[in-house]
Parts: structure tokens; C-alpha cells; sequence
């Protein structure tokens, strides 16, 4: 009886653990300290967690970087790949949630940041030590000579721009050469042309391994190969000395040569991984990196659903976008890795993202319950394994408007504002305004504040009374905490526990099944159908506005609203209006009301 799809449903999906998982992200400052006195969490904190970790229905869990960092990009910058930062805690404590993770039969995920270590790691300390032949550490990292201008200024070896802005190379006084940094200066880009950089970080991914964790999510593993001769990057932006070098590095040509070294590895433990790749669309490279065959990456985090509200040259100049621009981004990754053995991350939020209900939906607080609630129904039901990350399960929000500057960390951020828009805008109020509003919307501060444990203790439960955290809790903890909504029936946390269970309880539709988007065009709503066969599938219906909208039901879906509702984000029923015709044949409206959101399933053949 249906009609709908010209394109076959995917065959010979090869069925695993990481496909069918639910997993929980964590960002281990912000999330548990057990010691009352710590500004940060710990990982005896998370530890302490787990039990709410699984109750939610989450069995994987993957922490931001833990190992030893001065934490100028929050562990990013990793000064000793053997080690656990001093503020999380001992290599003991880390051994023991790994141990209590298997206990409860989860899966461990660690960051992996091999793009760059930190300044303050042994090999970049040995690396700057000298220029000299007999420094084997020096071709470690990406040392070139200046250039000169015709005024003899010294100059960069090329005009890339590092993600944390200005010029992606730093000058070193001592040996008198540049090294290459994408992100901070005190974060040096490895030179994986030198094989003894591939064969460290070979065996620092042994290391963790033989110590138990499962698997790795890998921090922009797309710029590990550069393009040879480190050409200038295309003008992009023509007011600037420095342009976006993406194109340069985000796919080079020995990247696969690379995934599928660090690939045959995590082969042997039968392991885990999911790659970052920021700059990445193109159908083709992507499949090299996670068609199934290929043995590369289980999957990948792609960007283009989060930079739909920025501009490519800065995230932070606004764009507005479109349902159907989102819906376009959305079928396109569905229909690529379905039709092509691939298989989709999903995911909303991160730490480097905003929250996503502030982006997507509305916060206002006679919507956000129903927002969240629809935005996990959206993110959980699409095929592809659901990344949850800390504070979305209980709706947490972006930071208040009231924040001055003051109360935001991120280097992204404060760069942005201290040497681009105070430099180049220092007499614009108005385009300063504008950029205080974009980090309020977009700043990965947002994402960062600590979780709501509690809503009666000063610092939400996240750590003791008396201590300042590293990052103020959002005020709204007093309503919006855990506490509140373990036992809240109608919590966002309980409906998120039940929609990861549906995933769960009709895998072969949610998880293993096929998809495909209706009405790519409607504005306000979006609709999709997840098919196991024939006779098994679901309608997944969601309004994203504020106001009351009306869905004209495709011809060949009508007979979906004879089905049980199997979710639903308001207490009394769904409302239709159904046409003439015959039945399930009509025209059928169903009235949406503000971000509401609805499951049918068919099930048995019952729906024809
Ligand atoms: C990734 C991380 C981000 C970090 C950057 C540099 O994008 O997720 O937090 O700043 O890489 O390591």
C-alpha cells in the first residue's frame, strides 16, 4: 500500500553493538566533582554517575579529553598522551570508571587529539629545543622559514587562518622559524609526514586500548594530512591577510592512508570510532572514510546541520536559515550512508555547540519542555546512533542574556572578540551588539556551563557550596536539574529515557530501518517515515514553531493516523482533520500545536 519511495530500502545492513547504542557524551569539567573543593568535575565524579548515565538509557559513554593538558583549549591541548589531568584526577581513578563501566556492561569512548598536542608536550619542547640535524624531534611538527615582504617585514610561510583567528603560524624567536598551529599558537599541528609521529601516536592508541577503553572519537581527524607544499589558501575574505585553509587540509591526500593505519588497529581490539571532520560534504570522501568495506571509521560528526545559522569565513556572522535548507542537510546524510553502507552520528549538541533547544527551537519557558521533547524525537528516531551530551537530557538551555563577558571561558570566543571584533569594529556599537547577541546563540560557552544536579544546593550539586566553579551554573538550575525530573513522569528527562527505549524496543524500524523525508519543503513542520519492511514503520511528525500549524498528511501517509500513537509530547490526543475520500486513502491535516511531536507506528500490517 505504499507507495512512497522510488529508491529501494537499504539491504544487507550489517547489524553491530555501536549501531544499535545510545551514547552519552560527557565534558568532564562540567559535569560531576566529588571532592567539594574542586572548580572543576572529576572523573571519580563521573563515576559516581553511572548509575544515571544507564538509567537514562544510555550504554556508551565518550568523555572530552582527560589526559594532561594546561587546559587553554579545555584538554584539548594534551601535554602527555599517558597521563590524566591533575584536576580530574589519577590514573587509578580512571582505571576504576572504566572498571565500573564494564561492570555495568557500557562502552568507554576517549578523545583522541592527534591533530596537535599541546606546546607544553615533551616532543614540541624538544621539537623547539634546536633547528640543528641531529634533533630528531624537529620535524615532529610543522616548521617552515619566513617569507619577506617587498618592505622586508617578515611574514608566515602562507595566509591560512587559525580557527581561534589571526594567522595559523606562531614565530619562534629562538630557532627563528614559524611552526603550524590551526587552532591556538600553544597548539602545534603534529607533521604526520614524519613516520615516527604515526608510529607514536600508533602506540599511544595501543596503550589506551590494553587499558580498556573501547573506542575512540577522534578530534578533527580530517586536517591530520595537509596539502603538500602548504599552498596559499583561495581569498574568501578580502578585508583580512588571513583565509579559511579548509580546503587545504581538511580532506589531504594521504588522509585514508592514515584512518586506515590507525583503522587496522582498532581492528585487532574491535574497537570503536567516531571521526570529527569539520569542512566535510563531499559524498565521496566521506564514504572512503566510513563506508563499511573500507575498514577507516565506524562514522563520522559531520557539520553541516550546526553551521546552517553561521557564515563560512565566521561562525559568528549571522545567517537565517530555512526548515528546508535543514531538511535538505538532514535527507541528504540519511540517504548517503543508507544507500551506501555508511552510517550516521547524530547529534545536536556538544561542547562546541550551543544548546540546542536556545538554536532550533524555543527556550521561552512555555515551549521549552515541548521543545526538548520534540527535538529529541527528531534527533533519536532518524537512522544513525544518537549522541546525547550532559544537561540536553534535562533541557538545559544557552547561558543567560544577562552575561556580560565576563562570565564566558571559551578561547573561541574571547579571541574573537578581543583581536576581530575590538580591533576591526573598535567604533561599530552596532556590529558589536550584533556579535554579543551571535556568542550568546552560538558561543561553545553555552554548552559548557556546569549540570543541574539539584535545584536546592548552591552550585546545583555539580560541586561544593563553597566553591566557585571554573564556569558559573546556569541560574535556572533552581527549576531545571535532575532532581526534579528523575521521578517526573512528564520530565524531559522521562521522555527521553522512553524515546531511547523505542529506539531500542523496535530496532528494526528506528534503528536498522529505512528513512525517508516528507514534505521537503513545508516550513514549519518536519515529517519523516522510518521503514523496516513493508509492514513495519513509523510516521515521526514534529512542528518547529511556536504557534499552531496545520500539516497536509501525503496521500500515501493518511493511513498512518489509524495507527497508535506510540509518542507524544502533549498529554491529550493529536489532533486531524480528515477529508473526504475513502479511508486512509483522503486528504487528511493534522493540527500541530507548538513544537509538538508524534510517533505512529504500523506494525504487523496493520496499516494497510
Ligand atoms: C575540536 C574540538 C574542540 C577543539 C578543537 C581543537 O573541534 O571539539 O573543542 O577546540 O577540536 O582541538
Amino acid at each position: 500500500m505504499f507507495p512512497l519511495k522510488e529508491s529501494q530500502p537499504p539491504t544487507g545492513i550489517h547489524r553491530t553493538w555501536w549501531k544499535e547504542s545510545n551514547i552519552y557524551q560527557i565534558y568532564p569539567s562540567s559535569f560531576q566533582s566529588h571532592s567539594p573543593n574542586s572548580p572543576t568535575g572529576t572523573i571519580r565524579g563521573i563515576t559516581s554517575r553511572l548509575s544515571y548515565i544507564q538509567s537514562l538509557g544510555t550504554d556508551t559513554v565518550w568523555l572530552c579529553p582527560i589526559l594532561a593538558s594546561p587546559q587553554i583549549d579545555m584538554g584539548y591541548d594534551i601535554s602527555d598522551y599517558r597521563d590524566i589531568h591533575e584536576g580530574y584526577g589519577t590514573m587509578e581513578d580512571h582505571d576504576e570508571l572504566i572498571r565500573e563501566l564494564h561492570a555495568r556492561k557500557m562502552k568507554y569512548v576517549m578523545d583522541l587529539v592527534v591533530n596537535h598536542t599541546s606546546d607544553q608536550h615533551e616532543w614540541f619542547k624538544k621539537s623547539r629545543s634546536s633547528r640543528g640535524k641531529g634533533n630528531e624531534y624537529r620535524d615532529w611538527y610543522i616548521w617552515r622559514p619566513a617569507k619577506y615582504d617587498k618592505d622586508g617585514q617578515r611574514q608566515p610561510p602562507n595566509n591560512w587562518l587559525s580557527y581561534f583567528g589571526g594567522s595559523a603560524w606562531q614565530w619562534d624567536a629562538m630557532t627563528q622559524e614559524y611552526y603550524l598551529h590551526l587552532f591556538a599558537p600553544s597548539q602545534p599541528d603534529l607533521n604526520w609526514e614524519n613516520p615516527s609521529v604515526v608510529s607514536a601516536v600508533h602506540s599511544m592508541i595501543r596503550f589506551w586500548l590494553d587499558r580498556g577503553v573501547d573506542g575512540f572519537r577522534m578530534d578533527v581527524i580530517n586536517f591530520i594530512s595537509k596539502e603538500p607544499g602548504l599552498p596559499n589558501a583561495p581569498v574568501s575574505d578580502p578585508t583580512s591577510p588571513w583565509q579559511s585553509p579548509i580546503a587545504l587540509h581538511s580532506c589531504g591526500p594521504r588522509l585514508h592512508e592514515f584512518l586506515q593505519g590507525i583503522g587496522t588497529i582498532l581492528k585487532e581490539y574491535d574497537a570503536f570510532s567516531v571521526g570529527e571532520m569539520p569542512g566535510v560534504g563531499d559524498e565521496k570522501e566521506v564514504m572512503k572514510s566510513v563506508g563499511q568495506e573500507r575498514e577507516e571509521l565506524n562514522m563520522i560528526f559531520h557539520f553541516e546541520l550546526v553551521s546552517i545559522d553561521g557564515q563560512t569565513q565566521d561562525k559568528f556572522l549571522p545567517r537565517n536559515w530555512t526548515l528546508q535548507e535543514l531538511k535538505g542537510i538532514i535527507s541528504k546524510w540519511q540517504a548517503m550512508m543508507l544507500r551506501n553502507h555508511g552510517w550516521n552520528a547524530l547529534y545536536l549538541e556538544n561542547h562546541d555547540q550551543p544548546r540546542s533547544i536556545s538554536r532550533f527551537a524555543s527556550d521561552a519557558p512555555e515551549y521549552r519542555k515541548f521543545s526538548a521533547k520534540m527535538l529529541a524525537t527528531f534527533l533519536a528516531l532518524q537512522s544513525g546512533t544518537p549522541y546525547i551530551y550532559q544537561g540536553q537530557e534535562i533541557g538545559q538551555i544557552n547561558v543567560p542574556r544577562s552575561w556580560a563577558l565576563d562570565k564566558y571561558r571559551d578561547i573561541e570566543t574571547l579571541n574573537h572578540w578581543r583581536d576581530k571584533v575590538l580591533v576591526e569594529y573598535a567604533e561599530d556599537k552596532e556590529f558589536q551588539d550584533i556579535m554579543l547577541r551571535e556568542y550568546r546563540k552560538k558561543g561553545r560557552d553555552n554548552g559548557r556551563t556546569p549540570m543541574q544536579w539539584d535545584g536546592k544546593s548552591r552550585n546545583a550539586g555539580f560541586t561544593g557550596e563553597e566553591t566557585q566553579p571554573w564556569m558559573d551554573v546556569h541560574p535556572d538550575y533552581t527549576e531545571w536539574n535532575v532532581e526534579n525530573q528523575i521521578n517526573d513522569p512528564d520530565s524531559v528527562f522521562s521522555y527521553w529515557k522512553t524515546v531511547l527505549a523505542l529506539r531500542k524496543e523496535l530496532k528494526d524500524i528506528f534503528v536498522y530501518g529505512d528513512f525517508e523525508m516528507l514534505d521537503p519543503e513545508g516550513e514549519q513542520s518536519v515529517a519523516f517515515i522510518r521503514s523496516a519492511d513493508e509492514r513495519n514503520k513509523a510516521l515521526v511528525v514534529m512542528s518547529f514553531k511556536d504557534y499552531e500549524t496545520e500539516w497536509r498528511v501525503p496521500e500515501g501517509a493518511t493511513s498512518f493516523l489509524q495507527c497508535p500513537v506510540k509518542l507524544k509530547n502533549y498529554e491529550d490526543e493529536p489532533q486531524s482533520r480528515q477529508g473526504g475520500g475513502a479511508e486512509g486513502g483522503g486528504s487528511s491535516a493534522m493540527i500541530l500545536r507548538p513544537f509538538e511531536a508524534l510517533v505512529y507506528v504500523s506494525s504487523g500490517g496493520n496499516s494497510d
